[in-house]
């Protein structure tokens, strides 16, 4: 069958890659892609949000599943879109439609439904410019630190942990009445600090069955230590040491099915990904956020280690038959390494030619110890060059962490670019 995938990322060049793997998989496109999926796949220079186009790339090419990488598609209402068309409304999509985006696109959203649903989740009271000053006398009982949470989306930047009061009070103003993240700060989530080690699990569902895929670590800030400013994610482990069976057994009994049971009382239809971050807390399971797509780079590490056809695992999502798959996982490890433009997540460079890229990563072996997935690259007169903030995803496997690590980075040392910079440890924290 022909397949079209939504995103530019390293997210969606990793299933791009898997699926191209899957004997089910005829012709396979990316909108808009990079210059990593032009090697396995036809890229069609459409938006993500630009559901006219998508809907004329579909019916031309015959496609009959749609993967959507990112969330903005996913919460401007790409299912509506297709569901609302008589043309489009029996194309298998994944990803939730508006309504079920919305744990993702609303804080306020999500933390109601955990509660209504006694997910295991942090004490949190929503707050707007009309309550600023209940919200004020609420902080004053709080203990320290206290973790303020833009409602809305904001770009990975809306939750701001305050070590006093007095910064959580100005936090609070500055959010709500200055609206220092915009639309996303109309209405603030006051939230109790959960110590402890965060891991992110990621769920497959059709609304009624699940698999739960391998579980991942994210390594979000750009300097070494997990110093310095948020990005979008710098490197990934799986599996993680902490995620033992007791963990996973809880998560599945506290956490995941009581999140299905809850979409199917609340009557939201779900079928796509469920990415759930995770505090392990004393040994047990809180959950800090759900997103409704897979997470990047997360997805370069946890897709290798998925031994089951992806497009199979799609089509029983969107058929409502996921009971039916068995999930394999192999039991290597990976590690993913971000290689990002010198500067980011501030200003950047684009346009360096990237040198020592392998060649024909194209349908790369499954097997093979590294893969290179790209993230922000495009294709200029033949060569391959720099045109985002993540530039390269890379993923080393082994028996061990220690020899993907040792993978990952033997690969990284190879490649370069002007001003290029990655993270050198990844996964140190979590090697047994
Ligand atoms: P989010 O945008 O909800 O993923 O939050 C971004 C990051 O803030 C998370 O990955 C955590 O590291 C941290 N965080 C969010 N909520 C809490 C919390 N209640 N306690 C501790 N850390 C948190
Ligand atoms: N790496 C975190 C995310 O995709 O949200």
């Amino acid at each position: 069958m022909n397949i079209l995938v939504i995103g530019s990322g390293g997210r969606e060049h990793a299933m791009a890659w898997k699926m191209s793997q899957s004997p089910r998989c005829s012709k396979l496109f990316v909108a808009p892609g990079n210059a990593g999926t032009a090697q396995l796949a036809t890229n069609l220079p459409i938006g993500v949000e630009d559901f006219e186009s998508i809907k004329k790339a579909v019916l031309e090419h015959n496609i009959e599943l749609v993967v959507v990488g990112p969330e903005a598609p996913l919460v401007a209402g790409i299912r509506d879109f297709f569901e609302q068309d008589d043309q489009l409304k029996d194309i298998a999509l994944i990803g939730p439609g508006k309504v079920g985006a919305q744990l993702e696109g609303s804080k306020d959203f999500s933390k109601t439904f955990m509660l209504r649903h006694r997910i295991p989740t942090a004490d949190a009271r929503t707050f707007d410019k009309q309550s600023l000053q209940e919200g004020l006398d609420y902080l004053q009982d709080m203990t320290l630190p206290v973790v303020l949470k833009a409602d809305g989306l904001a770009a990975g930047k809306g939750v701001v942990i305050c070590q006093t009061i007095s910064d959580a009070e100005e936090m609070l103003k500055e959010m709500l009445v200055e609206e220092k993240f915009g639309e996303a700060s109309q209405k603030v989530l006051v939230e109790q600090f959960l110590q402890g080690t965060e891991l992110s699990v990621f769920v497959l569902t059709d609304g009624e069955h699940y698999v739960i895929l391998p579980e991942a670590k994210d390594y979000k800030r750009i300097g070494e230590g997990d110093t310095g400013p948020n990005t979008g994610g710098m490197g990934a482990v799986s599996p993680v040491s902490i995620a033992d069976r007791d963990f996973m057994e809880m998560v599945e009994e506290r956490v995941v099915k009581r999140t299905i049971a809850g979409l199917q009382q609340d009557r939201i239809p779900f079928q796509g990904f469920l990415f759930i971050g995770l505090m392990k807390v004393k040994g047990e399971p809180y959950v800090i956020e759900y997103n409704v797509r897979m997470g990047d780079p997360e997805t370069e590490a946890v897709l290798p280690r998925v031994e089951t056809d992806l497009v199979e695992l799609f089509m029983a999502t969107a058929e409502g038959r996921l009971n039916e798959v068995a999930l394999k996982t192999a039991s290597f490890a990976t590690a993913t390494v971000v290689m990002a433009a010198g500067g980011y997540p501030e200003a950047y460079e684009k346009g360096s030619e990237i040198k020592g890229l392998p060649a024909g990563n194209a349908r790369a072996e499954a097997s093979a110890s590294a893969h290179v997935f790209h993230a922000g690259t495009k294709e200029r007169e033949g060569k391959v060059v720099s045109n985002g903030g993540r530039v390269l995803a890379v993923t080393g496997q082994g028996p061990t962490l220690k020899e993907a690590l040792d993978n990952v980075y033997s690969q990284v040392a190879a490649i370069s670019w002007e001003k290029s910079y990655y993270r050198r440890d990844i996964g140190q924290d979590v090697l047994v």
